[in-house]
């Protein structure tokens, strides 16, 4: 690719990027939300077509005219937000546009199911493929969307952060088959925030700022405090600074938490559990994906209903909980998936920040446009959410700014208690530390938080307890010196001294 310039409305998203990759590499492309990533992915792979510059594909000009034509022409893409049909199967999901068919044109279901099996064992997954893909959690979902594009032949395979909601034995089979197939001579790029991930599976790097090429580099001859610099146009002693910072233990021991949950817990999704949150404490909840930390902080906001238990604020009893009920006792619910629960696509930043306070601050629902943008600009620079205004549909940002606005939202609506499902993911390193921040400077201010993050450096660095789950019981719980990557690692792996049982 050479030269590729875009712009957007207000946006100049590209301006003269030159990248290319070969057969038979991984190269990662790496950058700040908003550095232009996905944008220059798309013109690659036909979503976004190409105004300036030009590409080209093993030796011939190419010029995509759709996702369906690079495809043809080899480029086969998993794009950042997954795109699959919610209502039908996950074999249907796989061979979407490849169905086998008989000799009428009927679609030969036995056969269909047989390949996705192949196509999602290859990735170590054993799943009823023939089940509606809504029935599987997220990151079933992003394994599917992956082994669909793994499964058609390409000379490059186009990744932009397919590994989001894995767990790192999912990261390891993906990995896996990404080696085989960069050892079969296809070309891969890989996009990521996780930069262990860059280091483990990368030949080369190119680095993306403000829309403009950086540089490209050998992944070999680029240290990761090096790499970090490049990407946010620091140097490496301002980069280290940024991440030095660890709680300091909060001076809320022996006052009276906040939320108490005696024996709660969901048949089916976690067993019954105790834990308070004091005010003005960061509780992590630390876990594999799949041990019920979801799970659990849905019933904190009563997203789900509990089956057994009960949850008191302020030592009073709440009885059955919903998301209003909950809300209106000052809990706030930033949850996992942001797709289908959190952003509106259509409404502008500003709204889409401001949503969560209206019903609070003011009783009549009423907030004025003053105070709206008053608060949309605090937060867009306190979080360096990229956007040419905040009056930008949020559909047009970047993955990452997207993530931001939702966190920006729940920091917003300023409640008592504060559940962050992953916050950080999909977020650059950059405002990584600044969502730390925000949690230590809220937290500081008397706001309780419960924090899940699949990053233990993350909870370590920003808890002040960590509560740990397994197989979706909570087995043990940490503070002080506890607090410790190690540790909390032994006891996931059953070394459990610190076990307790409710
Ligand atoms: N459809 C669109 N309309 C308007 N602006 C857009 C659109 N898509 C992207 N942009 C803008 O272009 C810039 C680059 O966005 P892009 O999605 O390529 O970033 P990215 O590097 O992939 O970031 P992230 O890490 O957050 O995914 C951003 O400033 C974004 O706001
Ligand atoms: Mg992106």
């Amino acid at each position: 690719m050479k030269s590729i310039s875009k712009t957007f409305p207000g946006v100049r998203a590209l301006s003269n990027v030159d990248f290319c990759v070969k057969p038979g590499e991984v190269h990662s492309v790496m950058g700040e939300n908003g550095a232009g990533k996905s944008t220059l992915l798309k013109i690659l792979t036909g979503v976004y077509s190409l105004e300036t510059g030009k590409i080209v594909l093993d030796g011939k000009p190419f010029k995509p005219t759709s996702p369906v034509d690079a495809q043809a022409k080899g480029i086969s893409a998993i794009h950042q937000e997954v795109s699959l049909l919610p209502y039908q199967s996950v074999a249907e999901n796989i061979m979407i546009g490849r169905q086998p068919k008989n000799f009428f044109g009927a679609i030969r279901w036995g056969e269909l199911n047989r390949l996705a099996n192949i196509a999602m064992q290859r990735l170590g997954l054993n799943i009823d493929v023939t089940r509606s893909i809504s029935d599987y959690p997220v990151a079933i979902r992003q394994m599917v969307s992956i082994a669909r594009a793994v499964d058609m032949k390409c000379k490059i395979l186009v990744m932009d952060e397919p590994t989001s909601s894995l767990d790192e034995g999912e990261v390891k089979e993906l990995f896996a088959v990404v080696r085989n197939l960069r050892d079969e001579g296809v070309g891969i790029v890989f996009v990521t925030h996780f930069l262990d991930q860059v280091y483990q599976i990368t030949d080369r790097i190119t680095v993306l700022r403000n829309g403009e090429l950086v540089g490209m580099f050998e992944a070999a001859q680029l240290p990761k405090l090096g790499l970090v610099g490049h990407m946010l146009g620091k140097n490496p002693d301002e980069v280290q600074a940024l991440f030095v910072q660890k709680a300091e233990s909060a001076h809320v021991e022996g006052s009276k938490p906040f939320v108490e949950a005696r024996g709660l817990g969901r048949v089916g999704a976690v067993k019954p559990f105790d834990l308070e949150i004091r005010s003005g404490e960061v509780l992590g909840l630390a876990g594999l994906l799949g041990s019920g930390r979801t799970e659990a902080a849905r019933l904190f906001f009563g997203a789900d209903k509990p089956t057994s238990g009960t949850i008191a604020v302020d030592g009073k009893n709440l009885g059955r909980l919903s998301p209003k009920v909950a809300i209106d006792n000052g809990i706030g619910f930033s949850p996992e998936d942001r797709r289908t629960e959190g952003i509106i696509p259509d409404l502008s930043v500003r709204e889409n920040i401001c949503l969560a306070i209206h019903k609070k601050i003011s009783p009549g629902g009423f907030i004025s446009l003053k105070k709206q943008v008053e608060i949309a600009e605090k937060y867009v620079k306190a979080l360096n959410i990229s956007t040419p205004s905040i009056e930008q549909p949020v559909k047009n940002l970047s993955g990452g700014n997207q993530q931001k606005v939702i966190l920006a939202r729940w920091l917003a609506s300023q409640p008592k208690l504060l559940i962050l499902d992953e916050p950080t993911r999909g977020i650059d390193v950059g405002a990584k530390s600044e969502v730390e921040t925000a949690m230590k400077d809220l937290s500081k201010d008397g706001m309780a938080i419960l924090f899940i993050s699949s990053e233990l450096e993350e909870v370590v660095r920003s808890s002040h307890r960590v509560a740990v789950m397994k197989d979706r019981a909570k087995i043990a719980e940490l503070s002080g010196d506890q607090i410790d990557e190690q540790v909390i690692m032994s006891v996931i792996a059953g070394g459990g001294q610190h076990a307790q049982t409710n």
